[in-house]
């Protein structure tokens, strides 16, 4: 029998778990009632701090750690960073000292591993990442998980939760309930990249959990908004523009009348695509197929591309959809209100409901700081840049996302984008379409090498398509002029 890397991976998860309860002295046999008739001291465990990013998959880690400490009667603190930068690592190591904490990193701790080795040594803390180390000769310390040592690529087959999912799951079994929260992680980290929105590798074991358990359904459908007004769906979220009808509402309302299918109900409510009947559905996805191949000369791939995976969750009513948790989470995160986000996936339906409305918030910011990015691209040579001094460095990553991958006329350069940070400092965020890596493009490896170069404090990373870093702001045109060559070298090789 063919052994699948996976058995690997959870071998050294198994490892690190013993790590983990050896370090905060956890004994399952003794219980403080067990302790109080024998007159027995008990053994107090260390309590556990996480440390975790801010987007939807650093939140879905976070919660899932935090379900399982919960579980475990491990008293846990939590708080999330935009990044894990030298001087919060300089502050965690005295809070091991002073407080005994155990820490546990997610979503982040890979791209700092020097530093943190240098600064807390080989103990009391335990990395659960899916970044891409910067060596993968050397075999991982006892205290850092990563699929990339074993086979599995970080970027499309396990996100940070899933990594925490399995570490959660590998503690106590009944943790396989939490596997819906390790699938919005995944999707927030746009990790679906299978035929039709699947996912594959760990991921798709993941979801298998996420079914068994009775938390998640999968459907298929249209691949545009199912939430939006049909006719506002259609004309702005076709996985790719058709130039006959995309863009213009009133093409959308005119197409659709000639297909015979009503934009408004009988209370003269707009309709989504939710709101359409299974014969509505199949006329409008046949007339949307001889469009595009009569009229907008498609390729033959785009009929396969309008149809896509739905991942519906049980729990977290009025959310149905996994992708619009995942949104939810990521506006949480960048809006300043984690903790309402990671509540929600822990079941408090009032912070779920305050986060709905968080992120209406988000999306008017996003919709004006788009506009701004867009007045501001600049071009070069291999890249495209935008900065503006009105958005903020914990949004940049999502708009230079969106703009990526939305606008066609962006996909055939990178986009690095930058923000205003603290201290004279700026944020830097880097995205790059599919067809880039493919031709090879690595930008967490070039940010990574260039940062090093340059000598800046904080080490950059991330993946081949969606890197950070930051860096001083009087270093500006030397970095563009750097990031520039490196594109241009790595995609001519
Ligand atoms: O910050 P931003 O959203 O642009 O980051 C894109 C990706 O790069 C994320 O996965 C983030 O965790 C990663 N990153 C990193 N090291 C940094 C900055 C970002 O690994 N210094």
């Amino acid at each position: 029998m063919t052994k699948i890397p996976l058995d690997d991976f959870l071998n050294a998860i198994d490892e690190r778990k013993d790590y983990f309860l050896k370090s905060i002295n956890y004994n399952k046999k003794i219980d403080l009632k067990e302790s109080e008739n024998s007159k027995e001291f008990p053994d107090f465990k260390k309590s556990v701090h996480i440390y975790s990013h801010l987007d939807s998959d650093g939140l879905s880690s976070a919660a899932i750690i935090a379900y399982a400490l919960k579980r475990a009667d491990i008293s846990y603190q939590l708080s999330v960073l935009p990044q894990l930068e030298t001087k919060y690592i300089k502050e965690i190591k005295e809070e091991i000292i002073s407080y005994n904490r155990f820490i546990i990193f997610s979503d982040f701790g890979t791209g700092q591993l020097k530093f943190l080795k240098n600064e807390l040594g080989s103990n009391n803390y335990l990395i659960l990442d899916h970044h891409q180390p910067e060596n993968l000769k050397e075999l991982p310390d006892i205290f850092h998980v990563n699929p990339y040592y074993y086979g599995i690529s970080g970027e499309s087959e396990i996100s940070a939760a899933g990594v925490c999912y399995l570490f959660a799951k590998t503690l106590d079994p009944k943790n396989k309930d939490l596997s819906s929260l390790a699938i919005i992680g995944a999707l927030g980290d746009m990790q679906n990249k299978g035929d039709k929105g699947s996912f594959i590798g760990s991921n798709k074991l993941i979801l298998e959990d996420a079914i068994h358990t009775g938390k998640i359904t999968v459907e298929r459908d249209l691949s545009i908004s199912r939430y939006q007004p049909l006719y506002i769906a259609l004309a702005y979220s076709l996985p790719e523009k058709l130039p006959t009808i995309s863009g213009n509402e009133e093409k959308v309302k005119l197409f659709l009348k000639s297909l015979q299918i009503k934009i408004k109900n009988e209370w003269n409510e707009r309709r989504t695509l939710l709101n359409l009947s299974t014969s509505e559905k199949k006329t409008l996805l046949k007339a949307l197929i001889s469009e595009g191949y009569e009229k907008n000369n498609k390729s033959k791939e785009f009929a396969g591309k309008l149809i896509t995976n739905y991942y519906i969750l049980s729990n977290f009513d009025p959310i149905s959809d996994a992708r619009e948790m995942s949104k939810l989470l990521n506006a949480c995160g960048r809006l300043g209100f984690p903790s309402l986000g990671i509540s929600s996936l822990m079941g408090d339906k009032k912070s779920l409901l305050k986060a709905i409305e968080k992120n209406k918030i988000f999306k008017r910011e996003i919709s004006a700081g788009i506009r701004l990015a867009e007045e501001n691209i600049r071009n070069y040579n291999s890249i495209n840049t935008f900065y503006h001094n009105n958005i903020n460095e914990k949004i940049i990553g999502t708009i230079c996302s969106i703009l990526v991958h939305s606008r066609e006329e962006l996909k055939i350069k990178p986009l690095i984008a930058f923000a205003d940070s603290d201290n004279h400092f700026l944020k830097v965020s880097a995205r790059a379409d599919r067809e880039l890596i493919n031709k090879g493009l690595n930008l967490g490896q070039i940010l990574r090498e260039i940062c090093q170069k340059m000598e800046i404090i904080n080490p950059a990373g991330g993946h081949p398509p969606a890197a950070g870093a930051k860096i001083p702001s009087m270093n500006l045109k030397i970095f563009i002029e750097e990031v520039d060559k490196a594109v241009e070298i790595q995609l001519s090789n």
